[in-house]
């Protein structure tokens, strides 16, 4: 959490288990960080590696599902949303935090017209009357870049094309000002002009009402313009934290290393200096006992492969979850730079 701000939310030794027919699949392992109010943070790392299963979970919805256990706290405003009854947590859920899903297509009901979406939560939540709230949708929906929204409130989320499903997606979400925006993927499906107007959006929010906003993604470029503070996600773990800029500039952990390398780069004009991270993320319901990136990492030794380093601070902001962060700080900087 950035020093000036006050906090908003605390995530506390948070972990994710579901029950599969593999066997039980830890989605989100020990996972603590805090958010300030109006803080813009980038949550990365590759695909299942839990990002949304930590978002679903602040949100209160993954709890509800049958076959997951949640322990942990998330601190919202000082109450544990893990701790608060359903009702309680509904109510937060909209207005205080929203959620850009990442699938917009099963997140938006297929039998509502998206005007009777979007008026539902602003009357609901912020109390609004019908016609308040319509006029408001419409305004919203124009924010996003929906051409004659007034019209285009009484259609069908399938009357609509996938990139047009995600911004009215995101129109939902910023309807009610919420106090955290969970945006999961909020651009991977538009293109980059529409792309740019979203960002600018969440900019907006977060400025404007001291809105925080978690940005989920695998696209370094979208959190590096956007975001003050990165948290990496490895194998349902955080593995680095820091400040943005000396984060990318000088990774700590060689996770970050290998997703700042695969990357690329203008400045970088040589096609043999892009990498891809040898190897595939590990079975989360078969997790090796020591450092779940060992068997990818090029610094590993035995330490690494019997136990898992914890994430420790390391100074200005930062944390790291690595035995090896002064051999790779020495020997790897120079080379990722820009
Ligand atoms: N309802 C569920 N039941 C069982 N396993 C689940 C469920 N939801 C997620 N998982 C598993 O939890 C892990 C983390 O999934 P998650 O969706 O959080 O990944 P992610 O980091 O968001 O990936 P992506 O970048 O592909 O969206 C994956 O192994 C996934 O298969
Ligand atoms: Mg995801």
């Amino acid at each position: 959490m950035n020093a000036g701000s006050a906090q908003l939310l605390s995530v506390k030794d948070l972990s994710v288990d579901f029950a599969s027919q593999e066997g039980v699949v830890h989605a989100v392992d020990g996972v603590s960080f805090s958010v300030g109010s109006g803080e813009l943070v980038g949550l990365v790392g590759e695909s299942g590696c839990g990002k949304s299963v930590t978002a679903t979970a602040i949100l209160g919805l993954t709890r509800m599902l049958p076959n997951a256990t949640v322990t942990g706290a998330i601190e919202f405003e000082g109450r544990d949303l893990l701790a608060l009854p359903e009702n309680e947590v509904r109510e937060i859920r909209g207005r205080d935090i929203a959620m850009i899903f990442q699938d917009p297509v099963t997140s938006l009901n297929p039998v509502l017209p998206i005007g009777r979406l979007m008026t539902e939560g602003l009357e609901n939540h912020l109390g609004l009357s019908h016609t308040d709230a319509t006029a408001r949708s419409i305004e919203l929906l124009s924010t996003v870049g929906i051409p004659q929204a007034a019209e285009r409130i009484k259609d069908y989320p399938h009357q609509f094309s996938g990139g047009m499903r995600q911004r009215v997606m995101i129109a939902i979400a910023l309807s009610c000002n919420p106090r955290l925006l969970l945006a999961d993927e909020p651009t991977t499906a538009l293109d980059v002009t529409i792309q740019a107007q979203i960002l600018r959006l969440m900019r907006q929010l977060s400025s404007e009402y001291g809105a925080a906003v978690i940005v989920i993604t695998h696209d370094l470029g979208v959190v590096a313009g956007m975001c003050r503070r990165i948290l990496v996600m490895y194998a349902g773990r955080i593995v680095e934290e820091g400040p943005a800029k000396p984060l990318f500039r000088h990774p700590h952990h060689p996770y970050t290393v290998g997703l700042l390398r695969s990357v690329p780069r203008l400045d970088r004009p040589r096609a043999d200096e892009l990498v891809s991270i040898q190897g595939l993320p590990p079975d989360l319901s078969h997790l090796p006992p020591g450092c779940a990136f060992a068997p990818r990492c090029w610094l590993a030794t035995d330490e690494c492969w019997c136990a898992a380093p914890p994430l420790a601070a390391t100074g200005e902001g930062r944390r790291c979850a690595c035995f090896h962060r002064d051999r790779l700080v020495e020997r790897e900087t120079e080379r990722v730079a820009p």
